[in-house]
């Protein structure tokens, strides 16, 4: 049930019946606060200006032809012509009804899209950094929305799996090889690109060495290609390990990495030649882009082949786009990666459009996100200044949510403890980093995230816990509810209200890629559960219909919670 694009519906049919054009937006609205109802349409402004009418005058013609039996008990004009909507009490009980026993909670389904998703995109013999975390979990956290809503999901991790580095890198590995006569684990990533590095500018024969396999590589030759792959593997082996313990759903078969999309880079460098788009300049293969302008105020070059020959970044990315569209069929793609690249993909697709590889109608959007800052407000680095290793973050969360859960549980057994550790652990980092707008830079505090008040994944897993242990105490099977629902008191009211926004909440989310959305809906949520649990005896309730009814209630609340934490990647646990 989404009752907003109900309500909208109806709106603007009254106001076209009053004389507004077809495609008037009647801005159907949730309300800020309890006295102006449940919505408002707040749309009557812009079109009375247009029809050259009083706001208000609009408001109270539409009023007449606005057709809600059944589904609002008051309709009232405020102010300069807003319209509030007061919700029938009766009509949200049969909702809340219904939407129990619909299947995905009543959520309305879709036409079925292709999104190709773009998170993670780690470095191939690098270890994975904090701003892959970001990308990682709130790419994350848009694919499994978008599925949820019946989308067909596309996961590309865009691995940096190609470039120059990677002769130094080959020679490095075979270096190691003779050395030790076996493969290294390379466990430690950081430490063996470090040492490629310092060999390769210390060691002129090896540096010759590793010139000559760029040239290889990119040559197709043999060798080079199981050394290459081998490095791959390796990265990608470790990566998995941070991907399963954050409950992430990426595996090795989402790996597009740039690799994927060099064969395509000199015909893509030709075709931009050919159509007037790429022009030769100090040796170099640029385009220049009116719509960016360089210090000088003249329109910015951007390089697509270096004078070498090696290709760029961007001209990956150029490839990578026209790709998702001609190869996976994409309708939509997003691209989570830090707002630091904003330019640069502004740049490729620039072009990719100016070329016609993917039409306007096929949206590349960039789902950027700020930076991860330590309490002090700097990046976040460990205190020797170094970056800190996602695997090192994810225990050190692990330890501190065992050490609180064991001080309010001196008694759990020791392999529930680990488990449940584990949850809020991971839990906690993944859902401060959600529950924030992704556009700002964020402060990464371990007190904040795993405290068991406020809008943090204890808190919002305990909720859960809670409601589901109404049940359990009183031996009671979800499945043997009877009766209808009733709401008879407003916090009823109010909480089976919000209940049924689940569908404009994930619909949102999915619209903007904008997960903490969802968290600050569950928050609320949870919020208006406490204050109901409160004042409204469920198991001790005044008669048996009412009893089920708030049972009811209770039931939806905690499978919303449940989903809406299941589409952020946020586990929840029967009791803790
Ligand atoms: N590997 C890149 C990095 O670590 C991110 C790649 C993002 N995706 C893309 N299509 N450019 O910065």
């Amino acid at each position: 049930m989404n009752i907003q694009a109900l309500l909208s519906e109806k709106v603007s049919q009254a106001m076209i019946a009053c004389g507004a054009p077809a495609d008037c937006e009647p801005m159907v609205r949730q309300s800020a606060k309890v006295q102006f109802g449940d919505y408002q349409a707040n749309g009557m402004m812009a079109v009375a200006k247009k029809l050259g009418q009083q706001p208000r005058q609009l408001a109270e013609q539409v009023l007449q032809r606005l057709d809600l039996e059944g589904i609002a008990e008051k309709i009232e004009i405020a102010g300069p012509g807003f319209i509030n909507i007061f919700l029938d009490k009766q009509w949200l009980a049969q909702q809340i009804d219904a939407t129990l026993h619909a299947p995905r909670l009543g959520v309305a389904s879709v036409e079925p899209q292709t999104i190709v998703i773009d998170y993670s995109a780690p470095n191939v013999a690098k270890e994975m950094h904090v701003g892959h975390l970001r990308s990682t979990i709130i790419g994350d956290a848009a694919a499994r929305t978008q599925e949820f809503l019946g989308h067909r999901v596309i996961r590309a991790n865009h691995v940096g799996d190609w470039g120059t580095q990677f002769g130094m890198l080959i020679a490095f590995l075979e270096k190691q090889q003779n050395e030790n006569h076996a493969d290294i684990a390379l466990a430690d990533l950081e430490a063996f690109y470090r040492e490629a590095k310092k060999t390769y500018d210390e060691d002129p024969d090896f540096a010759e060495r590793a010139r000559g396999y760029v040239v290889k590589l990119q040559g197709g030759d043999e060798y080079c290609r199981v050394m290459w792959k081998k490095l791959v593997d390796i990265t990608m082996t470790h990566n998995q390990k941070v991907y399963d313990r954050l409950n992430v759903t990426l595996t090795r078969k989402d790996v597009m990495g740039e690799s994927l999309y060099n064969d395509m880079l000199p015909g893509i460098v030709a075709d931009l030649k050919a159509k007037g788009l790429a022009v030769e300049s100090e040796g170099a293969t640029v385009v220049f882009l009116d719509e960016f302008k360089n210090k000088e105020g003249e329109p910015m070059g951007v390089i697509i082949q270096k004078k070498d020959g090696g290709y760029l970044y961007t001209t990956t990315d150029i490839a990578c786009a026209k790709y998702r569209y001609q190869h996976l069929h994409a309708n939509r793609v997003l691209y989570y990666i830090d707002s630091r690249q904003h330019q640069h993909l502004m740049q490729a697709w620039t072009i990719v459009r100016k070329a016609g590889y993917v039409p306007d109608s096929v949206p590349l959007e960039h789902h950027m996100f700020g930076m991860m800052l330590g309490k002090d407000g700097r990046p976040f680095k460990t205190r020797a200044g170094g970056t800190i290793k996602l695997i090192d973050l994810l225990d050190e969360a692990v330890d501190r949510a065992t050490r609180l859960i064991a001080e309010k549980n001196p008694d759990m057994p020791s392999e529930e403890l680990h488990k449940l550790a584990n949850i809020v652990g991971i839990g906690a980092v993944k859902y401060a980093d959600l529950s924030k707008s992704r556009t700002t830079d964020y402060i990464f505090d371990w007190d904040n995230m795993l405290a068991f008040e406020g809008n943090t994944a204890p808190y919002m897993q305990y909720a859960y816990t809670r409601v589901l242990s109404i049940f359990r105490k009183a031996g009671i099977d979800e499945n043997t509810l009877t009766g209808s629902v009733v709401l008879a008191e407003e916090r009823e009211a109010a909480l089976a209200a919000r209940l049924l926004q689940f569908d404009e909440t994930i619909t949102q989310v999915a619209r903007e890629g904008t997960p903490h959305v969802m968290c600050a809906y569950l928050y609320d949520l949870a919020g208006l559960f406490s204050g109901f649990y409160e004042h409204c005896p469920i198991l001790s309730a005044q008669d048996d219909t009412t009893r089920q009814s708030r049972l009811k209630l209770a039931l939806l609340t905690a499978k919303t919670l449940k989903q809406g934490l299941d589409t952020l990647g946020i586990e929840t646990v029967e009791r803790m």
